[in-house]
């Protein structure tokens, strides 16, 4: 039996308010435990988005309630709430602001809104963008001249990390999470064997590069049945970007799961929303990657707890660890899963190493498929 630290997931969706029906405050933190993770970062384009002190009461009222696991709320940019998000600083995860087309509301065209957030967000806590290919380039650049810490969701692309790599051999404030799909699923050809069939579905013809999809094709989806459960933001790659976030693993200063779950009948719809649970998954992929001796378990603590707790300035959890099997071989089942959305990207994968226990704050939490603790025993880190 493996002990570790509780794991911090600094990028989960769990659709309160507005989609309880994907997912909410308790079955999101239930699947966060049963992952191993004891803290997860909430991202606030749910409905309405989290952006003012109203709405982020919101999403806190239902927090309280419901949360079993620890947890802090992050207040979204709109085109002019720099200020009163400012001020809310202090009890939010951080700042996030979405520079790209993707699922929810806020977005941020144009560069003169991301202006008085780049002034007034208090430089304690990062921003973090939503930022892809050319407007993460752009984001860095705020980031330079504003002096201030920025931290990338979610990168995807050689062109990403490498540039990456490049700011901050210059002393650019700058960090980065990757998320599992991106480390193990390319657009283009089926998942690795090794590991199994992954989606279960596999694209008829190479899909075309980014850069060839018009940015309204996001918005109306692609159609056909299967090929909704492929759509993530940003899409998967090719084993060009995925061999480079590997090999520069030393680049990325976090994993994240983008934990987005939305239901199968939304996925196989005419348009399906992108997006990928992932809770449930991170955990054992990563511990099968390190049985494949493509990471250690150092680079699990580090880009999973140390990293996390210290950019986004994150408490200790006291008497916190989690129990994982690393021997144990099984297949992944969105049967077995807390997660609301019902499937997963990896279904009927072979992953080797399983979690057994969670100790949150001196109380069992989770043991071999059951959650132990009741909705509210959660507590925010903020306040
Ligand atoms: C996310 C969602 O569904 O909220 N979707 C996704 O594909 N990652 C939004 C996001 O993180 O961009
Ligand atoms: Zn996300």
């Amino acid at each position: 039996m493996l002990k570790l630290p509780g794991l911090i997931d600094p990028h989960v969706h769990l659709r309160e308010p507005g989609a309880t029906h994907k997912e909410d405050w308790d079955t999101g933190t239930s699947a966060a435990l049963a992952g191993g993770f004891t803290m997860v970062l909430a991202m606030p384009n749910t409905q309405p988005p989290i952006f003012d002190s109203e709405t982020f009461n919101i999403a806190l009222t239902a927090a309280k309630q419901k949360a079993r696991c620890d947890y802090a709320q992050y207040l979204g940019a709109g085109p002019d709430n720099a200020e009163i998000a400012a001020s809310l600083a202090d009890r939010a995860a951080a700042l996030k602001m979405y520079l790209d087309m993707t699922f929810g509301e806020l977005r941020l065209d144009d560069m003169t809104l991301w202006l008085p957030h780049f002034e007034k967000y208090p430089k304690a806590y990062p921003i973090v963008v939503h930022a892809e290919s050319r407007s993460m380039t752009a984001a860095i650049l705020f980031s330079a001249i504003y002096d201030r810490h920025i931290h990338i969701a979610h990168i995807s692309l050689k062109e990403e990390i490498l540039l990456i790599k490049a700011a901050k051999e210059k002393g650019i404030k700058v960090t980065c999470e990757v998320c599992p799909h991106h480390l193990f699923l390319t657009a283009t050809e089926s998942p690795s064997p090794i590991l199994g069939e992954g989606l279960g579905v596999r694209a008829e013809s190479p899909s075309p590069t980014r850069a060839e999809r018009s940015t309204s094709e996001v918005e109306a989806g692609r159609g056909a049945r299967g090929e909704g459960r492929l759509e993530v933001r940003p899409r998967l790659a090719t084993q060009k970007d995925v061999d480079a976030l590997w090999e520069n693993l030393d680049v990325i200063d976090c994993f994240a799961t983008d934990h987005a779950p939305h239901t199968l009948q939304e996925k196989d719809s005419e348009n399906p929303p992108p997006g990928f649970p992932g809770l449930e998954t991170l955990l054992p992929l990563l511990l099968t990657a390190m049985h494949e001796k493509r990471l250690t378990i150092d680079d699990i603590i580090q880009k999973s707890v140390i990293n996390p707790r210290k950019i986004f300035n994150l408490p200790d959890q006291p008497e916190t660890w989690i129990e994982v099997d690393e021997n144990a071989e099984y297949e992944i089942k969105a049967a077995e899963q807390f997660t609301r959305c019902g499937w997963t990207p990896f279904e009927g994968w072979k992953v080797k190493g399983r979690v057994r226990r969670v100790v949150l704050r001196g109380r069992e939490a989770y043991r071999d498929g059951k959650i132990l603790v009741e909705p509210g025993y959660g507590r925010n880190v903020r306040v």
